[in-house]
This record gives C-alpha cells, sequence and structure tokens, in this order.
C-alpha cells in the first residue's frame, strides 16, 4: 500500500520557513474531497461557503454545526494527505469562549478533522485561548469576513484605510502570540498582506489578497467553473465544468429519448 507522508500544522511552518507556497482549496464531500486530496493539495477547508455553494444560501450565516459536521466527516473519509480545516460556523463561537470550545470539540470528536478556523482577531481571543488549551488547533482568518456580512454591508475590499490596515495588523500579531497556526487574509490590498506576512511567524493564506503570501485558498466551485455568476477580480478559473456538465447532461438527454442508450452492450 502507498505511504502518505501527511501534512500537518509543522509542515506549512516549515514550508513558511523554506519560502515554499502553501495550497489550499475547498471540499464539502467525499468525490470532490479524494480528488483534490490526490492532486497534492496542502490544506483542505470545509469552508461555511458550504452553506452557498452547497445549500444555495446567500450568506455564510445559515449553515448550522451540524451540517458542517456532515461535511467535515465525508471529507475525511476522502483524504489521505492533506490538512483537512473546519469553519466553525455562525453562532457557534461568538457567545462565549465554553460554547466555542463545545463547538469545536465536537467538529473534531465527530468528524475527525484536523484543525478548526474562526473569523476574527481581538474580539474572540478568549475563544481562541480556550480551544487552543484543549489541544485543538486553530486557523484564524481576517480581513473580509463573511460572517459579519450584515455588519460590513458590501463584500468588497477590507482595510484600504490606514486604521483598519493597522487594526488588523494588530489583530493578526495577536493570533500569532496566542497560538493560531495560521491566517487566512480575505480580501484586502497586497501591500497590507505583505506586511501582514512579513511580521508574523506563522503562515499567511491568502484569497484576495495579493501574491507576497505564503500561500492561496480558493473555492473550488469558483475554480472548476461551477458557480459562473461569481466572478471576482481575484478568481483565476482554470475549467468551465459547468459547460462541460450541461453538455454531457443534454448528450445523455438526446440518448435516453432517442433511444440510443441503452445500447445491448449496456445492458443485461
Ligand atoms: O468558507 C470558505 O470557503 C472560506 C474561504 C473563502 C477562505 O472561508
Amino acid at each position: 500500500m502507498k505511504e502518505y507522508k501527511r501534512v500537518t500544522t509543522n509542515t506549512l511552518l516549515e514550508m513558511k520557513n523554506r519560502n515554499e507556497k502553501i495550497s489550499m482549496l475547498t471540499a464539502y464531500d467525499y468525490s470532490m474531497a479524494k480528488i483534490i486530496d490526490k492532486s497534492g493539495i496542502d490544506i483542505i477547508l470545509v469552508g461555511d461557503s458550504a452553506s452557498n455553494v452547497m445549500a444555495g444560501h446567500e450568506t455564510t450565516l445559515p449553515i448550522t454545526l451540524d451540517q458542517m459536521i456532515y461535511h467535515a466527516s465525508s471529507v475525511i473519509r476522502g483524504v489521505k494527505r492533506s490538512l483537512v480545516v473546519v469553519d466553525l460556523p455562525f453562532g457557534s463561537y461568538q457567545s462565549d469562549p465554553k460554547e466555542a470550545l463545545r463547538s469545536a470539540i465536537r467538529i473534531m470528536k465527530e468528524s475527525g478533522a484536523h484543525a478548526v478556523k474562526m473569523e476574527g482577531g481581538r474580539e474572540i481571543q478568549e475563544s481562541i485561548i480556550k480551544i487552543l488549551n484543549a489541544g485543538i488547533p486553530v486557523m484564524g482568518h481576517l480581513g473580509l469576513t463573511p460572517q459579519s456580512i450584515y455588519k460590513f454591508g458590501t463584500y468588497s475590499v477590507r482595510a484600504k484605510e490606514e486604521e483598519e490596515a493597522k487594526l488588523l495588523l494588530e489583530d493578526a500579531k495577536l493570533l500569532d502570540k496566542l497560538g493560531c497556526f495560521g491566517i487566512v487574509l480575505e480580501k484586502i490590498p497586497a501591500k497590507v498582506s505583505k506586511k501582514v506576512t512579513n511580521s508574523v511567524s506563522v503562515p499567511i493564506i491568502g484569497i484576495g489578497a495579493g501574491s507576497d503570501v505564503d500561500g492561496q485558498v480558493l473555492v473550488t466551485h469558483d475554480l472548476v467553473g461551477l458557480n459562473s455568476e461569481f466572478n471576482p477580480r481575484f478568481l483565476r478559473r482554470y475549467v468551465n465544468l459547468d459547460e462541460i456538465m450541461t453538455n454531457a447532461i443534454q448528450s445523455y438527454i438526446k440518448d435516453v429519448k432517442s433511444l440510443d442508450f441503452p445500447n445491448k452492450d449496456e445492458q443485461y
């Protein structure tokens, strides 16, 4: 049987230190996770973007802890090598540190995931400490934090103003000091993320945060063209699966209707 060298939080730190870029993508189900893992990705994120791309909600707010655990356990069954990080969903950690720890423990215990991700900085530091003290690795998420969309009012670029960029840098230093193993920076100016990357010891993974970071993350559905309505500037679409699948399905419908499928070799 082939031996896989598992990616750990230490692997990621070593990669930052030797200047090797880290790759990260989302997955929410077994089949997709299997393909992404065997392709050689470093981190798989079971993102709460499942709320958008899997369930069709407008925001990430409705997805529940039980639903995240269902997605995460499906992903885990398809993964041999990558580090699997799971988003703590909105409402599962903001009210108090004890609830945050209970939510993180449920994710780790019931899905078999390797780490959790949480949106926010100083305002959730007590919860981060509590989770870290239980031995659960935590990834931070700063900049555009979609769980706070109704506070921001828009999905536009964050930390363009000096004051917000300063607060973001302080939050990143705090997460580093607390012991988070990495931080996602979403949709902020490239010069701000470069400064953050050079100011902290842990890997910074960007999405819409430019190239001067330690790694990149995208939502897989966006990268493979399964979400064609979403076209932000930061997205590179590598294949148009929407078109490929539509053509395949239309061919199937045509073959069924014309009695071409199934043929003699396709029956018992
Ligand atoms: O939920 C998600 O997919 C994310 C990424 C956009 C980083 O948090």
